[in-house]
């Protein structure tokens, strides 16, 4: 049987990296995980991620990139692990592309639209969870966590409009996606994912 994909989306300092490996630990009850990330997740794909989180470029030119980054993921790790009946759950995948170039960034949507379908077909997410704070929240645990990357750096306007495109992209497909509160305590964020879980 195929296996099952997972996203974990969100703005930056949402909480998608501290909660993944508990998720993974959960499922490994049930079958293989592979936990992965994007950009990135295959030796070329992470050389890409070190050149979209801090070279400046064109924002067309980060568009493509990131959906070349993707297309190997797909090719070398998401695809052959599906087919192997594994789970797969991966930080990051189509919906922050649409929410950060799209959203954030303002590149056209049918355009991203475009290169999902070339990129994909008809691979999407069994279930996005969508980490949602306020900004100041997520500014607030990133303050001392680490070096802003290109994107941490952004303004405050950005990210406004990077949540506001993921809420709408969940608002959309109510199916995939799970919106979780993430203001909360990270307790308590399990116990929601637990319930999650059970469910899939
Ligand atoms: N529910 C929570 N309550 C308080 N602090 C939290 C919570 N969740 C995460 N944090 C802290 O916030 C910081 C950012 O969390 P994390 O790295 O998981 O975010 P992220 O969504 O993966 O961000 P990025 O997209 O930048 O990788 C970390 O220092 C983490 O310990
Ligand atoms: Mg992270």
């Amino acid at each position: 049987m195929r296996g099952k994909f997972i996203t974990f989306e969100g703005i930056d300092g949402a909480g998608k990296s501290t909660h993944i490996e508990w998720v993974a630990e959960r499922l490994r009850t049930r079958g293989p995980v592979v936990t992965t990330r994007e950009p990135g997740g295959t030796p070329l794909g992470e050389d890409l991620r070190r050149l979209l989180l801090h070279r400046k470029m064109d924002l067309e030119t980060e568009a493509l990139l990131m959906f070349a980054a993707r297309r190997e993921h797909i090719a070398e790790v998401i695809d052959p692990a599906l087919a192997r009946g594994d789970w797969v759950i991966s930080d990051r995948f189509t919906d922050a592309t649409f929410a950060y170039q799209g959203g954030g960034r303002g590149l056209a949507l049918d355009r991203l639209e475009a290169l999902e379908t070339w990129v994909q077909g008809s691979l999407q997410p069994d279930l996005t969870l969508l980490f949602d704070v306020p900004l100041e929240t997520a500014a607030a645990r990133l303050a001392n966590a680490r070096e802003p990357d290109k994107f941490e750096a952004e303004s405050r306007a950005f990210f406004e409009r990077t949540r506001a495109e993921y809420l709408r992209r969940a608002a959309q497909a109510p199916q995939r996606f799970r919106v979780i509160d993430a203001t909360r305590s990270i307790d308590q964020i399990r116990v929601t994912l637990e319930d999650i879980l059970a469910s899939i």
